[in-house]
């Protein structure tokens, strides 16, 4: 397990929209080492870039026409290695964005596997023998676009063809089982693409759609799992400081199968969900009846999301970290339906449990979710892909290049969050955030490592109170006060709002958040 995990805050960045230092209306590798020191000030160590490879751009970037250049629009390899450099001065990891399912239908190895005529690469992807154009046990087939008389499986969207890992249990011929060359060779070649980036200076990856590699697997992933292991084997050998973060929600089968971090992800029926967007949606997009956590009214319910996060948490003590997130680029930006004060109180619980937290860009001063046409395959998620508002003035200090060229509009409202804004007033979000990251990197006991204890977290009831080592936190995010009975005094190291540890009772004011050395 790298070391520096133990202390970790990352930070993803859409490298789309964060900031534009060569005023082509699009973000660039030079625009984050310009604001690297605005990061590391925030308290965030360690960064995610979403993918920034060569492609055409069909789901922005996730599928890679080439794993080992970088796209132009961001600057050439020799910018993203001087990235690495300038990040590494200022005590900061860099993962990239690592998309092993598929590539872009414009990779040269799908050109050459689509080719009438068997090649190196004719097993690459999983091809069938003849016409399938139904999909089956949830892969899906496309066919009629190659010369070869056969159909492919794609992992996403059209084009983003599967790569051949093989299947756990083949039940056809053209079903290569996972220990066939071919479906080994898929798997080399994916090693020698991280071993380039990581030879470059990179400090890991964030693994795409991890879980979705071997096909036909079975309920436990052994297929998929398997390989992993021999990837983190790899890992361990040859680069034991590089990180793996995997998205597959699914801690106690992903850490087991050698990531060091697993995402708890806003997937409809989670956990993580009912802590931040509890809610459905009317016909008009309008949410209603939304009970999540951190709502004011009060109608939360820590246990929706203890109840899945405990279970988690006990199977994969020994294993690896959970990664509680603010966002995403495929989520609603997490201001969607909480207020201000409601995000301090949110990301105050996700910054004091243990495990490694992902702060989105933006997220940090509220910035809003707006809605746009679909760019890059985005849909829905594009509002949340919008660029990073830095101050007042030509678009809110992203880029200086006309308004009308952007990538994304930026925010139009007039009272849209800025740093720049936030910066000054020391109340704000962005403070509140720099302040618990600060209280997280000072003391061991709030970091990483695995000392929850739960003290009282009972159904439909408040407060919610845990302990970690020599700290017992609280959180109240109703807009009544409430108390219960405890046995500990303690000394406030930080709060929100008003709130006491003493006397035997942890007494919450409204909309309040404590953290007491006891
Ligand atoms: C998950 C990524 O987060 C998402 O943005 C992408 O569209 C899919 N995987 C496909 O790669």
């Amino acid at each position: 397990m790298p070391k520096w995990l133990e202390d970790a805050v990352f930070y993803e960045i859409y490298p789309q929209s964060f900031y534009d230092a060569n005023g082509d209306g699009i973000g660039d590798f030079e625009g984050i080492i310009q604001k690297l020191d605005y990061i590391k000030d925030l308290g965030c160590n360690a960064l995610w870039l979403n993918p920034c490879f060569d492609s055409p751009f069909k789901d922005a970037g996730y599928d890679v026409r080439n794993y080992k250049k970088t796209a132009a629009r961001y600057g050439t390899n020799e910018d993203l290695k001087r990235l690495f450099v300038e990040a590494h001065k200022r005590g900061i990891h860099v993962l990239l964005d690592l998309v092993p399912g598929h590539t872009s239908e414009e990779h040269a190895w799908f050109v050459e596997s689509k080719k009438e005529t068997p090649n190196e690469y004719w097993n690459r992807y999983i091809w069938t023998n003849d016409w399938i154009s139904w999909g089956v046990e949830g892969v899906r087939f496309i066919a009629g676009e190659a010369p070869r008389n056969g159909s492919y499986i794609i992992n996403f969207f059209k084009s983003q063809p599967a790569l051949n890992y093989g299947f756990l249990n083949p039940k056809d011929s053209w079903q290569l089982p996972v220990n066939h060359p071919d479906a080994i060779a898929t798997r080399e070649a994916m090693k020698d693409v991280m071993r380039f980036w990581l030879d470059a200076g990179a400090d890991g990856f964030r693994v795409d759609m991890a879980d979705s590699l071997v096909k036909f697997d079975d309920a436990q992933k052994a297929g998929t799992s398997a390989l992993w292991r021999n990837i983190r084997a790899m890992l361990d050998t040859e680069y034991p400081e590089a990180a793996l973060v995997s998205e597959w929600s699914n801690p106690p089968l992903s850490l087991k199968a050698g990531f060091h971090m697993d995402f708890l992800l806003d997937h409809p029926g989670s956990g993580y969900r009912s802590l931040v967007r509890d809610y459905q949606l009317d016909g008009s997009l309008r949410p209603f009846n939304d009970n999540s956590f951190f709502k004011q009214d009060g109608r939360g319910d820590i246990r929706r999301f203890l109840d899945q996060y405990l279970g988690f948490y006990e199977k994969t003590q020994n294993d690896g970290y959970i990664s509680l997130i603010t966002g995403n680029h495929d989520s609603g930006r997490i201001s969607g339906n909480l207020s201000n004060r409601e995000l301090a109180l949110a990301y105050a619980l996700f910054f004091t449990l243990p495990g490694v937290p992902f702060l989105y860009y933006g997220d940090e001063i509220g910035m809003r979710y707006l809605y746009l046409p679909t760019k890059e395959g985005g849909y829905a998620r594009t509002g949340s892909r919008t660029p990073m508002q830095w101050g007042k003035g030509k678009n809110l200090g992203f880029s200086g290049a006309d308004g009308s060229t952007l990538y994304l509009p930026v925010d139009p409202s007039p009272d849209a969050p800025t740093v720049e804004a936030q910066q000054k007033n020391t109340g704000s979000l962005l403070n509140t955030v720099k302040a618990l990251l600060k209280l997280r990197h000072d003391e061991p006991d709030l970091q990483s490592k695995p000392n929850l204890e739960i003290i009282f977290a009972e159904h439909e009831k408040l407060p919610f109170v845990y302990r970690r080592g020599v700290f017992v936190l609280a959180v109240n995010p109703s807009g009544s006060a409430t108390e219960t009975s405890v046995s500990f005094e303690g000394r406030p190291v930080y709060t929100i709002g008003e709130c006491f540890l003493e006397k035997g009772k942890c007494r919450m004011g409204q909309q309040s958040f404590g953290v007491w050395r006891v």
